[in-house]
């Protein structure tokens, strides 16, 4: 047992129906086999609790732990190849570094790399874009499961239009799936996700398979893309007889509230209907649709229509792992679209980054905020003294003013401290060389 004293922010009811930023100041959180147990003044908990071991967190602030629900962990060492659209991106930069995950010792060193990512930025849960060759998505669900992390993941399928060693075939996605399946899904904290990688790659022979693997893989999530792209929507209704993206998933039973569709920057009204009727969320990655010219998503219209919407990093085509940098582009994003943006609020963010990914992934019972019978998936932000946040959190005028600082000039430097499930899975950067 473990008595955490912090100052906590968090978001347990959704700031886009009216919750507020839950913020207190001298917090106590009582954390049994990493779940929260009790929360109150830490005074009133030390005096019930008096022999439990203190750790005093007061210098900073804890968050919950952050939620990412689209990121790609083959592209991690591509980050910020700019200047190209999304098609010639992914045939330029994204898929020639794909294909290097064939050899599986490559890809359990691209793994590494990519939960230290996840893991120096805060976040403690993903549902990770896999790769194309089952190999590297072991390597992927071994390097989750060493570091504890909660990942949702599966290998991605596509039967046409990419470069040749991408391509599978449905009946061998299904196999290759139920297997990687068998091995990992409910295994701790891991889970499978069925992974076609876009409708444009994916035939409907292919889909169908998707969805017979879904069916029996009971739990499994489904995760994919949908309307980024101008020109990769137009080419999406060409193969499919002018249908809407939305539907060419849909057609086959696969959107759900266990679904995740990426980006939707550019959705008709009937396909927001579509997505709100079937519960399906969606993965909005600011800092990719800035970087690859995508556009500015039209989050008041997925609000509006009941759709769910969560934060994702998208790596590579975003800018790196911070879902502080998320936070802050989703917020330039509404900034820059006047009057048909959503102008939103630090608790905005918090709720997009953290509870919002927690509810779009099936586990908002378990995480996404620091309150009693929750896990102790925690984050502690922790300025190096004298930086520019440090400063700014030393004057804030408020927690949601705090809060705002943290997401405007927070980085993955910041982040002092990592718990998953109650354990400590990292110590900040600039603190180590002092610990050692
Ligand atoms: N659509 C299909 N594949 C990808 C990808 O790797 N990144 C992005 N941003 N969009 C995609
Ligand atoms: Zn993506």
């Amino acid at each position: 047992m473990t008595l955490f004293r912090a100052s906590v922010l968090d978001t347990p009811a959704d700031p886009f129906t009216g919750g507020r930023l839950r913020s207190d100041d001298d917090c106590g959180l009582l954390v049994e086999q990493g779940v929260i147990t009790a929360r109150g003044p830490f005074e009133t908990l030390r005096t019930a609790h008096p022999d439990e071991p203190v750790l005093d967190l007061r210098e900073g602030i804890l968050l919950p732990g952050m939620v990412d629900t689209h990121v790609h962990f083959p592209q991690v060492r591509i980050i910020g190849g700019l200047g190209l659209p999304l098609l010639d991106w992914l045939d330029q930069c994204a898929l020639p570094e794909e294909m290097r995950l064939a050899d599986v010792d490559h890809a359990r060193g691209v793994a590494h790399d990519f939960v230290s990512g996840l893991v120096d930025a805060g976040t403690t849960t993903a549902l990770v874009f896999g790769a194309h060759f089952a190999g590297a998505v072991d390597t992927m669900f071994e390097a989750a499961d060493q570091w504890g992390l909660r990942v949702t993941t599966g290998l991605v399928t596509s039967d046409r239009l990419l470069p040749e060693p991408l391509l599978t075939t449905p009946e061998r996605a299904r196999a290759e799936s139920r297997e990687l399946a068998g091995r990992w899904h409910g295994k701790g904290r891991l889970r499978y996700a069925v992974t076609p990688r876009f409708s444009l790659s994916a035939s409907d022979a292919l889909l169908e398979s998707c969805a017979q693997t879904v069916a029996e893989v009971p739990g499994a999530f489904f995760t994919s893309h949908v309307n980024e792209n101008v020109h990769e929507i137009r080419e999406v209704a060409s193969l499919f007889d002018g249908a809407a993206y939305v539907d060419t998933y849909d057609r086959h039973g696969l959107l759900t509230p266990r679904s995740v569709l990426a980006h939707d920057v550019h959705p008709t009204d009937r396909e927001l209907a579509t997505l709100a009727g079937r519960g399906t969320a969606v993965a909005h990655c600011p800092t990719s649709n800035a970087a690859l010219g995508s556009g500015l998503f039209p989050l008041r219209r997925h609000v509006e229509a009941g759709v769910r919407v969560a934060l994702g990093s998208d790596v590579g085509a975003g800018t790196g792992f911070s879902l502080f940098k998320e936070g802050l582009q989703a917020y330039f994003a509404q900034q820059l679209l006047g009057e048909q943006g959503l102008p939103l609020t630090s608790a905005h963010l918090l709720w997009l980054s953290t509870a919002a990914g927690a509810d779009a992934l099936g586990l908002a019972d378990e995480v996404g905020v620091l309150s009693v019978g929750r896990q102790f998936d925690a984050i502690w932000v922790l300025p190096e003294p004298g930086d520019p946040l440090a400063v700014g959190l030393a004057n804030a005028a408020s927690a949601d003013d705090a809060l705002s600082k943290v997401f405007a000039l927070g980085t993955t430097s910041d982040v002092g401290g990592v718990w998953v499930g109650g354990d400590q899975i990292a110590a900040g950067r600039w603190r180590r060389p002092r610990d050692r």
